[in-house]
C-alpha cells in the first residue's frame, strides 16, 4: 500500500505543505499520499486516531494543535522535549514519536540560503508565543553572542526565557526578556519575527535604532510583504521572510519519515515564483 502522509490543522486549505511534500516525492521517486486533513478545534484527537488506523505513517501538525501533538507524542525527540510544541509525528510499531522540525527549519535557512551564522551574533527574537518556543533550544545551541527576547506581554517572554534556563545553562554572554520600549539603545545583528503581527498588517512597537550596520531581518511569516521587513528595510537592514524555513522545516520531516533529504533549493524557488 502506498504509505500516507497528511498535514494537520484548523484551518488546513491555505497550507502549502501538501505541495511541497508532493515536491519532494516526485524529486527523491519515493511512492507517497500527502492530504490536507482539517480537524474540528475539539477533535483533533479523534482525527488522529482515525488516520492512524488506516495505517498513516506521519502527520505534519499546524496551527492551533502542535501543543496538543507534543501531548499526545508517546516520546520525542530532539528539540521536541523542551520546545512543548511538535510540528511532526511519526508513527512506527504503534508508537507516536514527536519532533518539532521548526528551528531546524530556521537554522538551515539562515545559514545554507542565506549564508547567515549565528555564532556570535546579537540575536533579537519577537514574540513569545508557540513559533518561538519551537526555535529557541536550536537557536541557543548555536551559541549567539547573547539573545533576547521581546514580546508586547513581557510575563510570557520572562517566563519563557526562565523555561529554557531551567534546563540547560547555554554558555553564551546573556539570554533576557525585554520589552520594545526597553530596546532603545540595544542593536543587533539578527533579528527574528516569530509574532503573528504580521498576518493582519502590524508589527512589534521596535526602536529604529535595534538595526546593526548588515542586521539581517527575519520574518517567519511568508508570502507577504510584512511591515516589519518594510521597517528594516528602510533602517538598513536586509529583509527575509519564512519561505525557506516554510521548505526546510517541511525537508527535515520528509528526512524523518522516508530517511532521504531531498533538495530544498528548487521548491524555495518554485514557490517564490508562484
Ligand atoms: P504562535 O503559536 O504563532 O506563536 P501565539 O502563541 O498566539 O501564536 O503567539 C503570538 C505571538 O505574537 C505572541 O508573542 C504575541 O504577543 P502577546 O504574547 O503579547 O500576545 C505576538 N503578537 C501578535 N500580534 C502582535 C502585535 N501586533 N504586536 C506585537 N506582538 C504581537
Amino acid at each position: 500500500m502506498t504509505d500516507q502522509y497528511a498535514v494537520i490543522g484548523n484551518p488546513v486549505a491555505h497550507s502549502q505543505s501538501p505541495r511541497i511534500q508532493a515536491e519532494f516525492a516526485r524529486q527523491t521517486g519515493h511512492d507517497l499520499i500527502y492530504d490536507a486533513l482539517l480537524a474540528p478545534l475539539d477533535g483533533f484527537g479523534d482525527v488522529v486516531r482515525a488516520f492512524r488506523k488506516r495505517g498513516g505513517k506521519g502527520l505534519n501538525v499546524t496551527l492551533p494543535f502542535k501543543q496538543e501533538a507534543w501531548r499526545l507524542a508517546d516520546r520525542h525527540e530532539g528539540s521536541a522535549l523542551h520546545a512543548r510544541a511538535v510540528n511532526t509525528l511519526k508513527f512506527q510499531a504503534g508508537t507516536a514519536i514527536g519532533y518539532n522540525t521548526d528551528g531546524v527549519g530556521l537554522l538551515r535557512d539562515l545559514r545554507d540560503n542565506l549564508q547567515c551564522a549565528v555564532r556570535g551574533k546579537r540575536v533579537l527574537l519577537m514574540g513569545a508565543g508557540g513559533a518561538s518556543y519551537g526555535v529557541m533550544e536550536p537557536l541557543l545551541r548555536e551559541k549567539p553572542h547573547s539573545l533576547v527576547v521581546a514580546n508586547r506581554t513581557l510575563e510570557k517572554a520572562v517566563e519563557m526565557v526562565g523555561h529554557f534556563e531551567k534546563f540547560e545553562s547555554f554558555p553564551i554572554e546573556g539570554i533576557a526578556a525585554r520589552a520594545y520600549s526597553s530596546l532603545t539603545g540595544s542593536r543587533f545583528e539578527l533579528l527574528i519575527n516569530a509574532t503573528s503581527a504580521g498576518l493582519t498588517g502590524g508589527m512589534p512597537p521596535l526602536p529604529e535604532s535595534v538595526f546593526a550596520p548588515g542586521a539581517l531581518a527575519y520574518d517567519m511569516v511568508y508570502g507577504i510583504d510584512t511591515p516589519f521587513l518594510r521597517y528594516a528595510r528602510a533602517h538598513g537592514a536586509r529583509g527575509v521572510d519564512g519561505i525557506g524555513m516554510l521548505v526546510e522545516q517541511a525537508a527535515e520531516s520528509f528526512f524523518i519519515w522516508r530517511g532521504v533529504r531531498p533538495q530544498s533549493g528548487p521548491v524555495i524557488a518554485l514557490l517564490r515564483k508562484a
